[in-house]
């Protein structure tokens, strides 16, 4: 019998995930994690109150299928206000398990599956993105951001050659992960008179870090520029705001157009999110911005200080008095700050770069299941090198951002991790130590 040629989307087809193999190697090596971006501290005492009001006045069953009607209504009001749009919550809103369901359902709702649909997206990026148009049936067109000077910068001349008649959506991520970059309000206003010429391309505009700004930097949301709302699915992330990433409800406002065929698809996924988490949220929304929750500041505000604390501290420790030549990178927003790593190349032992069997293994042991993902020119990415080499010496888990690009991306660098600044300063600087002592 003929044997089935199946075809699986990137990264399920030939790789393990890098995810995985950093958490053996994390087990392996007894590291501290500066991967994953999952804040360390507890959601604001005010949401847990809000949980437990919530499922003791018995709200524990099904609920409204596109979003709880007290969660959708505090939706609609506050990033109405933020947008400067009349949202309606009934027809506007749509809540679903976590911004991530949100994305896919917004994906398999607006790309035909198959027939050529493009999809824009800006790289280094979520790797998400990556696997989900593809698994959506799309096309995923990567975008460059180039780093000069310690700042990310947009090609509009690029973004505008990179439309055409096929192309779907425009996945927009601001605050962009990984790089924390905040595109500057002429950036947004170069980007909108761009897709003007593209009346059907429909914006994602993916703006989870939207909360999680430094240094005074403005955000200004794509949708709230001139006629954008009509075209934009704006999606938001309460868990990241509130400290609750594991609580898994998220959400996006857009026009009635958008919405409703998202909705759709999110009926086909789940029934309705977590109803005493939705009602929570409701109730607390109207609270993260207001003042008093840490002397004046507002809970918003009390965590992008905390946040901004880690960055400085971040960035001090790695750009004085450390042995390797990194270059930290000062981030505008968000969970991370990345390094710029180009320079430690002759730092690292060969059997990093040339192979991906890197390990001295003990005697019985069995390799790491590792990522064997390689450049264009067949070597392994340095920032992989780079980062099992560091996981192994000091003991400190990083992410190489080689694995924020597609694969057969032609923008893909190799010359930058990504650290998190979530996990709270006694951790950070838990990790920082270990990073400046070598392993005996
Ligand atoms: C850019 C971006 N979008 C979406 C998400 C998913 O958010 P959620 O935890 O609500 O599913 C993440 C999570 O890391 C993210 O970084």
């Amino acid at each position: 019998m003929e044997q089935a040629q199946h075809s699986f989307p990137h990264r399920v087809d030939d790789n393990t995930a890098v995810w995985a193999e950093f958490k053996d190697l994390t087990e392996r090596y007894s590291c501290i994690s500066l991967g994953e971006g999952a804040p360390a501290a507890n959601p604001p005492q005010f949401l847990v109150d809000e949980l437990m009001k919530a499922i003791q006045e018995g709200h524990n069953q099904y609920s409204r299928t596109f979003g709880h009607p007290i969660l959708v209504q505090s939706v609609a009001e506050y990033y109405g206000k933020k947008l400067g749009q009349e949202i309606n919550p009934l027809t506007q809103v749509i809540v679903s398990a976590g911004a991530y369901n949100v994305i896919v359902n917004a994906l398999l709702a607006l790309i035909r599956p198959n027939e050529g649909e493009e999809v824009l997206v800006f790289e280094p990026g979520w790797p998400c993105y990556i696997d989900l148009v593809q698994f959506a049936g799309g096309i995923y067109r990567p975008l460059c951001l180039q780093q000069k000077d310690g700042k990310w910068h947009f090609d509009a001349e690029q973004f505008k050659n990179s439309l055409n008649n096929n192309t779907k959506l425009f996945i927009f991520n601001n605050a962009q992960n990984p790089t924390g970059k905040i595109f500057t309000r002429e950036e947004l206003d170069e980007m909108s008179k761009i897709l003007e010429n593209y009346p059907n391309v429909i914006v994602l505009s993916d703006d989870v870090y939207e909360f999680l700004t430094y240094d005074g930097t403005q955000f200004t949301g794509f949708a709230s520029i001139g006629d954008n709302f009509k075209k934009t699915l704006s999606i938001y992330c309460p868990g990241k705001m509130m400290c609750a990433t594991g609580w898994q409800v998220g959400w996006a406002v857009g026009p009635e157009k958008l919405i409703k065929p998202v909705s759709l698809i999110s009926t086909t996924q789940i029934y309705c999110a977590n109803t005493p988490v939705q009602v929570a949220y409701g109730r607390a929304l109207p609270q993260v911005d207001k003042p008093g929750y840490k002397g004046e500041l507002s809970f918003v505000e009390h965590i992008r200080q905390e946040f901004q604390e880690v960055r400085d501290y971040m960035f001090k420790e790695l750009s004085e008095g450390f042995d390797l030549p990194v270059e930290p990178l000062r981030s505008e927003s968000g969970y991370f700050i990345l390094l710029d790593i180009s320079k430690c190349k002759e730092l690292i032992p060969e059997r990093y770069l040339k192979s991906h069997q890197f390990e001295e293994l003990k005697e019985g042991q069995d390799p790491l299941k590792v990522n064997e993902v390689f450049m264009s020119d067949g070597s392994v990415p340095l920032d992989l090198a780079f980062c099992r080499w560091i996981a192994v010496e000091r003991g400190v888990i990083m992410m190489p951002c080689s694995l924020f690009y597609h694969k057969e991306s032609p923008y893909r660098l190799d010359q930058h991790v990504r650290l998190v600044i979530c996990k709270g300063l006694d951790h950070s600087i838990k990790a920082i130590e270990r990073l400046k002592s070598k392993r005996q």
